[in-house]
């Protein structure tokens, strides 16, 4: 990815100083800590954050995603998980009979607060009786910038103009009664855009069956976590899905949505694509419309006419390569 965007930078001459920071599973064996509050303070700071994929097979589940990713999020204010669905040419996909016509949409996910927001408790810890709750929070200001961002996406991406809410308002009655009461308070300010209501279920079911249906999707975090891992497998798998964490007045982090597969650690095989893609979404973030395109040819290009396969160790290149071919398809498109 860093290839990708200095050669890019380069040749549309864009001038970038990169700050690396160590942090993840390596460093919290060493040192113990995940993500010191002087670093957050620091990357306050930036123009723009690009975060690897964190997660360390020797560390217990939950320590650097609460530590890291979580952490980020929620102290930098990244109240959007921003995840676009896009078939990219010549990739094969389960659902034989689509096409970059109709996949193409973008989950616009609560990224603060629901679930994620650690409201909840144990009773009677680890005893026969214990109990354990876990609420979901939702804030009607939480929801409704959330919701504001969804519109505002929707009229600028200027397609089929169709926002639909994914909830579940007949089990949910309380978290999602809010939703659905602030979706279609805000929709008279938007007579523009077609308004729609999905439950999570039958997003999942229609995501696969007629997935151009959608053209953004703006659900409560927990939802979003789920159906963007969906979305990840319809358009070709975790090797191309990008996402970004958006605080629009504030600091926004871009990442692989996919995690940091272990397995294949140091071994050149892992797909670059999702990584380089969601360079793609930091630069059009940072308003680099022109190379954002030209990263977005380069990844068209490559997977169109060299891929054999998205996944790891199938692709037919190692992960260097792939990331030196999309550098360079990326670069010509710019004229370079
Ligand atoms: C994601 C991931 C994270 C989430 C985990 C790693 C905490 O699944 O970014 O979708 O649940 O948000
Ligand atoms: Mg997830």
């Amino acid at each position: 990815m860093l290839k990708v965007l200095k050669a890019v930078a380069a040749a549309a001459g864009l001038n970038f100083e990169f700050t690396s920071y160590d942090l993840g599973g390596e460093r919290y064996l060493r040192t113990g800590d995940t993500l010191p509050d002087s670093v957050i303070d620091e990357l306050r700071g930036f123009n723009a954050i690009y975060l690897g994929a964190i997660g360390h097979p020797q560390v217990k589940p939950g320590i650097l995603e609460k530590g890291i990713l979580l952490k980020l999020r929620f102290t930098l204010d990244q109240y959007i998980n921003l995840r676009p669905v896009i078939l990219y040419p010549g990739v094969d996909t389960p659902l034989k009979d689509k096409g970059p016509e109709e996949i193409n949409f973008i989950v616009v996910r609560e990224n603060t607060e629901g679930l994620y927001a650690g409201a909840g408790g144990f009773l009677r810890y680890n005893t026969p009786d214990e109990v354990a709750t876990q609420e979901s929070i939702n804030t009607r200001k939480g929801v409704d910038r959330c919701l504001r961002f969804a519109f505002e996406l929707t009229r600028k991406r200027n397609q089929a103009k169709k926002l639909t809410l994914c909830g579940k308002t007949n089990v949910l009655t309380y978290a999602f009664d809010l939703w659905e009461r602030a979706f279609k308070a805000m929709a008279v300010e938007y007579p523009d855009i077609t308004t729609d209501y999905a439950h999570v279920d039958a997003t999942c079911m229609w995501m696969v069956k007629n997935p151009e249906w959608f053209d953004v999707i703006v659900t409560d975090n927990m939802f979003g976590d789920i159906i963007t891992d969906l979305g990840a497998m319809i358009q070709g798998g975790m090797g191309v899905a990008a996402g970004g964490n958006i605080n629009p007045a504030g600091v926004s982090m871009f990442e692989p949505i996919g995690g940091s597969a272990p397995k294949y650690t140091g071994k050149n095989v892992i797909n670059p694509i999702a990584a380089i893609a969601a360079a793609q979404m930091m630069l059009d973030h940072l308003g680099e419309a022109r190379a954002a395109a030209a990263v977005e040819t380069g990844i068209k290009t490559v997977v169109a006419q060299h891929l054999k396969s998205l996944s790891a160790g199938k692709m037919g290149y190692r992960t260097t390569e792939v990331g030196d071919l999309v550098a360079r398809y990326a670069v010509a498109s710019l004229g370079g």
